[in-house]
């Protein structure tokens, strides 16, 4: 079978089975053209708990299906590839987060959403790299304890510097290994380039880059800007669904290491198979976890 038969395939399964497709946009090419929605954790949360199959297919991270499953229980959800986990939601878990509210007992515990369900249920509310400015600046309380990326909560911080924001070490090993130096190689390989970068790369970074945004954000900056090179910091796949999109513009990328193993798990014979029912892993949740988790995303999908 040549790709196009294997997406054939996939689109007629799909259909016969009411399968809606989610793919984050670090997906390769081939998988996007196949899915029913591509975007970033927020759009994709936000859709968990709209569309209206049976079923839904997570290409993405382990984290991702279990948000469409907090928000749709009643929904079968299979993750694309069962190795596709998150380093970052992996880092703190329940007990830690615990231990910092009694120490920091007058703080609001703000999860981003790469974390797992059980980090969730001892959280305040969520937020996603797109929605976190937003919903910090909307929160009553000063005080504000971001967990776990220590890089997109400095962000957050220098867009606030009202609130007491406070950090922990935690952060996406990706995004994090880029240097300062690389972006400062970049600019000067490619001085007509914009530098668009996602706010879990390091303070020394961002603060080199013409934008900071979330994967959407990066993509529609992009899109929409009268530039015609940009210099791309984020997941490397970003670049080349732009360069698909855009054939006048020119996207280089900003280190060749900007490579997310986890996301690159699946392949598309993994959504055939998925299809078939011959891979993948159906996301089991207790009530209890689910209607526990649940609350700190809804929170932030009513003030995002
Ligand atoms: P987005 O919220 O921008 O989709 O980011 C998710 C992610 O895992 C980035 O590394
Ligand atoms: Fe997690 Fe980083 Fe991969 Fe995003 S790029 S899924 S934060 S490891």
């Amino acid at each position: 079978m040549n790709i196009r038969e294997v997406q054939d395939e996939i689109l007629r399964l799909k259909k016969e089975n009411d399968v809606c497709i989610l793919a984050h946009s670090y997906q390769t090419h081939d998988i996007i053209e196949i899915a029913d929605f591509t975007g970033d954790s927020f759009v994709l949360s936000k859709l968990a708990a709209q569309v209206p199959n049976k079923t839904v297919l997570m290409c993405g991270v382990r984290f991702m299906a279990e948000t469409v499953k907090i928000l749709s229980p009643q929904k079968k959800v299979i993750l694309s590839s069962p190795t596709a986990g998150c380093p970052m939601a992996e880092q703190m878990d329940k007990a830690f987060i615990q231990r910092m509210r009694e120490q920091y007992p007058d703080y609001t515990v703000v999860a981003y959403i790469n974390t797992t369900a059980e980090l969730k249920t001892v959280c305040d509310v969520c937020v996603t790299s797109s929605s976190a400015v937003q919903i910090v600046k909307a929160i009553e309380n000063k005080n504000i304890l971001f967990v776990p990326d220590c890089n997109l909560g400095a962000y957050v911080a220098a867009q606030i510097p009202e609130k007491n924001i406070k950090l922990l070490k935690g952060g996406c090993p990706v995004h994090a290994a880029v240097t300062k130096e690389e972006a400062l190689t970049a600019k000067k390989l490619h001085p007509n380039a914009l530098l668009l970068v996602h706010p879990e790369c390091i303070p020394e970074v961002s603060a080199l880059a013409d934008y900071v945004g979330s994967t959407s954000g990066i993509m529609n900056y992009a899109k929409n800007s009268d530039n015609k090179e940009f210099i791309i910091g984020t997941e490397n796949s970003i670049a080349h669904h732009l360069q698909y999109e855009c054939p006048d513009k020119k996207f280089y990328l900003l280190s060749q290491g900007l490579i997310c193993e986890n996301m690159k798990s699946t392949s598309l014979i993994d959504v055939l198979n998925c299809l078939k029912g011959e891979g993948g892993e159906e996301i089991f949740m207790d009530d209890k976890l689910i209607s526990d988790a649940r609350k700190c995303i809804d929170k932030m999908i009513a003030m995002g």
